[in-house]
């Protein structure tokens, strides 16, 4: 089965996931920047990885999901929030519910992704209204995020990928 792996990424830590899953992907699949990809895909299963924004992937890979038809999909992404979280669990389903009208979901995974040090930086100015203010928990999560993706996190990618393939 023809398989590729397609992720969009902001600061890396996306990508880095993707090129961990890439490292346990049958011979011959190709990887691509979403950004850097100029032609149609033809195969049966894709595995795709975002940021998430607004318990949603990001808008640039939702637009890029809702162009598929009839395949596998396996999505991964990475976030500021724990992946034991509401909002991670969220943001799961609403990924699903964008592909599975009309292709098979195979899986969806999350870890932690360092949160850009300006995003940081706006919530400790107040932000833009209530929604964006700083608190402790915030920050806590914040820092902990820092240090993500790490070695866990991409053993964890990779086992939670291949588990699914091998289940094929
Ligand atoms: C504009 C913006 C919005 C974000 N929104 C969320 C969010 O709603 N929930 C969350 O958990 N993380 C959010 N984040 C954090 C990113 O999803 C996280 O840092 C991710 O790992 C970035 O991945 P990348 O390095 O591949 O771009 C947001 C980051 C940015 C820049």
């Amino acid at each position: 089965m023809k398989m590729s792996i397609v992720f969009s990424s902001l600061t890396g830590n996306t990508k880095k996931v993707a090129e961990e899953i890439l490292q346990i992907m049958p011979k011959g699949t190709d990887i691509y920047d979403l950004k850097e990809l100029d032609h149609g895909l033809e195969d049966e299963l894709l595995v795709l990885g975002y940021w998430v924004d607004r318990a949603n992937p990001n808008k640039e890979m939702v637009e890029f999901m809702e162009t598929f038809k009839d395949k596998k999909i396996i999505t991964f992404g990475t976030l500021g929030a724990y992946p034991d979280s509401d909002h991670a669990n969220e943001t799961k389903e609403n990924t699903t519910n964008i592909l599975e009208k009309n292709n098979e979901v195979l899986g969806n995974f999350l870890c932690q992704g360092k949160i850009n040090p300006k995003i940081t930086e706006m919530f400790m100015k107040g932000g833009e209204g209530k929604v964006h203010k700083m608190t402790p928990e915030r920050l806590k999560r914040h820092q902990d995020a820092a240090s993500h993706p790490n070695e866990e996190d991409f053993n964890n990618a990779r086992n939670f990928v291949e588990s699914i393939l091998m289940n094929l």
